[in-house]
């Protein structure tokens, strides 16, 4: 066995895209969940974090034409919002991202927040495909989830198949714009020249399989190096909640690392740092979401990469968007609090 893969942590995956284009329906396709349906104007306005175990993985790609064997633990997906107001969230939420899922509405093409994002990604060098979502739309389109998107296209009737390719030639021309080739997932064979499309829909369940394949695989070849687990904790608060009998959470992506129950963490807050110790450690069951009320379970230890909900006194005040430190000595206190205040 290849020793790079030996001890892989899940890669974490953020999905990003203009208002309304699907990022969480397409992640409540893969959970079999109904979190859009319960969102405030169908509005995302908070980062979400779930789980996707290998089981709910190889469920899901099992109509994909010639998918390699799963090397990873799982995939950590995070959601963003794509409304315009919510910048500093995307931007929070795409920060330390291993890779990213950039959605677009196949009827409508590149948008503001689809170019806002893809320049985000690139400044800290993220790579991405594409999910070219809402092929349901397309004129006269015949679902057939349970096989390969590929064969479902060629399969459509010809004025359907026109329509897709023409809506497809918009998009590629709308990413050349911004100095970026894309080309759609099955005609691509150089994955380092060629962005990606792979055509999903949410709502018919087309493409879901094709598209978790394609996460799957590239993580696992491209990203293997820096998908090798590593004890050297990186954890990042996305969101800092009251939640009711808990007091104040906070929500933080373990992306490498061990936090454990007892451990003093130190991060960065509004009126300077903060020192705490951690008085409980929760996560959603797989494939239920962070930000959804949902029961947790409560863990001693929780290895990376994972989304935790952390319980500890003094949490009023903390920053999101800042990183969690551990202090493992008394001594190393001071020195951390300076460096979480620095960011
Ligand atoms: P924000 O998080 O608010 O930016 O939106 P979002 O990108 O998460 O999109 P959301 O999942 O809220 O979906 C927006 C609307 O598009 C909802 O009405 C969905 O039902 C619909 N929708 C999402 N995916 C599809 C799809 O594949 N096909 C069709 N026809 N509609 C879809
Ligand atoms: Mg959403
Ligand atoms: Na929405």
């Amino acid at each position: 066995m290849n020793r790079s893969t030996d001890n892989l942590r899940s890669p974490v995956i953020c999905v990003m895209g203009h208002v309304d284009t699907g990022k969480t329906k397409i992640l409540d396709k893969i959970r079999h969940s109904h979190v859009q349906d319960g969102e405030a104007g169908g509005i995302t306005q908070q980062i979400g974090a779930t789980n996707i175990p290998v089981t709910a993985i190889q469920e899901q790609t099992k109509m994909v034409d010639d998918f390699k064997k799963i090397l990873i633990p799982g995939l950590l997906v995070i959601d963003t919002p794509g409304h315009e107001s919510f910048s500093n969230l995307r931007s929070r939420g795409s920060s330390n991202c291993d890779m990213a899922i950039l959605v677009v509405d196949i009827m409508h093409g590149l948008e503001p927040q689809t170019v806002e994002s893809i320049n985000m990604l690139r400044k800290r060098k993220t790579p991405f495909i594409v999910a070219l979502n809402k092929i349901d739309r397309l004129y006269e389109w015949k679902a057939s989830p349970d096989r390969d998107v590929v064969a479902t296209i060629k399969q459509q009737k010809k004025f359907t198949k026109d329509e897709f390719q023409e809506k497809v030639n918009h998009v590629i021309v709308q990413f050349a714009e911004q100095g970026l080739n894309a080309k759609l997932h099955y005609e691509n064979d150089d994955l380092d020249t060629w962005i990606s499309m792979v055509p999903t829909s949410a709502h018919s369940g087309d493409g879901m399989g094709n598209l978790i394949a394609l996460v799957v695989q590239s993580c696992q070849t491209r990203l293997a190096k820096r998908l090798s687990y590593s004890e050297n904790l990186q954890c990042t608060v996305l969101e800092v909640k009251a939640i009711q009998g808990l007091g104040t959470t906070v929500d933080v992506i373990l992306t490498n690392g061990r936090l454990k129950y007892g451990n003093t963490i130190v991060l960065a807050g509004v009126e300077g740092p903060i020192v705490t110790h951690v008085k409980g450690l929760l996560m959603p069951q797989p494939l239920k979401e962070l930000r959804v009320k949902n029961p947790y379970d409560k863990f001693n230890e929780i290895k990376a990469a994972q989304g935790v909900k952390i319980l500890a006194k003094d949490l009023d005040k903390a920053l999101a968007g800042t990183s969690l430190l551990v202090a493992k000595r008394d001594d190393e206190i001071e020195i951390l609090k300076d460096d979480v205040q620095a960011e």
